[in-house]
C-alpha cells in the first residue's frame, strides 16, 4: 500500500490565529506544505482538520480534506483521521505537520525508511546533533537518547545525557562524541500503532514533560530513531516566522558565507571583505563573516600585511576582530569556506554530519585556477600577501557568480 502523507492542521493556532490559512509569498501556509507533501511523489495526502475553511481549501488545491473534530493533540488527529479513513493497522502514515513548509523531502523519505526498517517499531522519528551547550540546557529543545538499535530509550527537556565528568565545574561546554541528540517532530506511524496510542490514557510521563511521544514508550511501543538527512528549517509559529519562510521560499533571504582560515588575520578577514565589496557592487545579497579554526588570535586586529594589502586593493579590514569558529556557525550560514586543506579537515570535524555539505573549499569556486588551497601568507612579506590574494579574488569571483546564478541550491530548497 502505498504510504500516505497526513498532514494535521488546526485553525486555531494561539500564537497565530488562522495560521494555515495565512498567506507567504501569495499562497497560504497550507498550500506550501500540500505543494511538498506533492512533491514526494508515491504517497496519499491527507489534510485533517477542525476547521471547514481548511478542509475547503484542501479540496480545491485537489487533495483528499478530512474534518476531525476537537482532538488533544496531532497524533490523536490522525488516529481520529485512520479510523474515518479505514486505513488498515499495516498502513503507513507519515505526519507532515500543517505549519512545515521547508521540510526537505530527503526527511519524509527518511522517516518512511526508517519505519521499514523496523518492523516491530510503532513510530519512526528523526533527530540531530545539537548544535551547541546552550540547547542542550534550554527546557524547549527536546533530547533523545537511544540504544544500539536506534531505538528510543527516553526523550526529556532535561539535558539528556548528563556528562558527569564534563560538567562536574563548570557547563560551559559540549563534550565530544555526539551523544547529545535534538530530536525533530517529523514522524512516521503504523495505523495500529495510531490507534493503540489514542486509547490509551495521557501516561504519567507523557504529562510531567508535556511529550505525547512518552506514552508509546511507557507502554512498551518502541519508537525507531534516525538521524536526519538534512537540518529541517524551522516551521511557522509567530509573525517573525512567516517573514523569515517568506524570504527564504521568495528567495529574498541573503545568502550567508562564512570563510574560515587558520589564524583569522589574513586570508579569510581579505576574502570576507573582497565578498562584501563586490557582492555590493553586483547587487548580491550577501552576509559574510569570518573566523578561524585557531582561538589563539581571537579579538585581534588583522595582520599587518593584511592592513597593507587591504590599503592597496581599496579593501576595508578596519573593524575586523579575529574570532574562532564555533558550532553555531554551521547551522547559522549556509556555506562554511575553507582556505586550504588542513581547514577543511578541521571544519569536518566540527560541524554536525547533516550539515557537512555546507563545507566546502573556496578555490573549489574557481576550478580553473589550478589552487586547491589559498596559500598562507601568515610571515611573509607583500609578495605573499599578493599571491594568496590572487586566489581569494578569483575563488571568491566564482563563489559570487553561482551565488548569483543560483546554481546553489538555496537553504531551504535542498533535496
Ligand atoms: P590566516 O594566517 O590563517 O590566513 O589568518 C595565519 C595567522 C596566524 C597563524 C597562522 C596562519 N598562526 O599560526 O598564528
Amino acid at each position: 500500500m502505498r504510504p500516505i502523507i497526513a498532514i494535521p492542521a488546526r485553525y486555531g493556532a494561539t500564537r497565530l490565529p488562522g495560521k494555515p490559512l495565512r498567506e507567504i509569498a501569495g499562497k497560504p501556509l497550507l498550500a506550501h506544505v500540500i505543494a511538498r507533501a506533492q512533491a514526494f511523489g508515491e504517497a496519499e495526502v491527507v489534510v485533517a482538520s477542525d476547521d471547514q475553511r481548511i478542509i475547503d481549501l484542501a479540496r480545491q488545491l485537489g487533495v483528499d480534506a478530512c474534518l476531525t473534530g476537537d482532538c488533544a493533540t496531532g497524533s490523536d488527529r490522525l488516529a481520529a483521521l485512520a479510523a474515518l479513513r479505514g486505513w488498515p493497522d499495516a498502513a503507513r502514515v507519515i505526519n507532515l505537520q500543517g505549519d512545515e513548509p521547508l521540510m526537505p523531502l530527503s526527511c519524509l523519505r527518511a522517516v518512511l525508511a526508517l519505519l521499514d526498517s523496523d518492523p516491530d517499531a510503532a513510530a519512526a522519528t528523526l533527530a540531530i546533533p545539537v548544535a551547541s551547550i546552550e540547547e542542550v540546557f534550554d527546557p524547549n529543545v527536546v533530547k533523545l537518547v537511544r540504544d544500539r538499535q536506534g531505538r528510543a530509550l527516553y526523550f526529556s527537556r532535561a539535558p539528556l545525557p548528563w556528562a558527569r565528568d564534563a560538567w562536574r565545574s563548570a557547563r560551559r561546554e559540549l563534550p565530544p562524541g555526539q551523544a547529545w541528540l535534538r530530536h525533530l517532530g517529523l514522524y512516521a506511524y503504523r495505523v495500529g500503532s495510531l490507534r493503540r496510542f489514542a486509547q490509551l490514557p495521557p501516561s504519567v510521563l507523557e504529562t510531567v514533560e508535556s511529550l505525547e511521544q512518552l506514552r508509546l514508550l511507557e507502554n512498551g511501543l518502541p519508537i525507531q530513531v534516525g538521524l536526519a538527512p538534512e537540518a529541517i528549517p524551522a516551521g511557522v509559529d509567530t509573525e517573525e516566522d512567516l517573514r523569515r519562510v517568506e524570504e527564504l521560499i521568495s528567495g529574498s533571504r541573503p545568502w550567508r558565507v562564512l570563510f574560515v582560515c587558520l589564524g583569522n588575520i589574513c586570508r579569510s578577514p581579505l576574502s570576507e571583505a573582497y565578498a562584501r565589496q563586490r557582492a555590493a557592487a553586483l547587487g548580491l545579497k550577501l552576509e559574510v563573516d569570518s573566523a578561524g579554526t585557531l582561538s589563539y588570535h581571537a579579538g585581534e586586529r588583522a595582520d599587518e600585511g593584511t592592513f597593507e594589502l587591504a590599503a592597496r586593493r581599496g579593501l576595508d579590514i578596519s573593524a575586523h576582530r579575529a574570532r574562532q569558529v564555533t558550532v553555531a556557525d554551521f547551522s547559522h550560514y549556509d556555506l562554511v569556506l575553507a582556505h586550504d586543506a588542513h581547514n577543511l579537515v578541521e571544519l569536518g570535524s566540527r560541524c554536525p554530519p547533516p550539515l557537512l555539505d555546507k563545507v566546502r573549499r573556496l578555490m573549489d569556486f574557481a576550478p580553473d585556477s589550478g589552487h586547491g588551497d589559498v596559500p598562507d601568507p601568515y610571515g611573509g612579506g607583500p609578495p605573499a600577501f599578493d599571491r594568496a590574494f590572487q586566489c581569494i579574488r578569483e575563488g571568491v569571483d566564482g563563489l559570487l557568480q553561482d551565488l548569483m546564478r543560483r546554481t546553489l541550491p538555496r537553504p531551504g530548497e535542498r533535496r
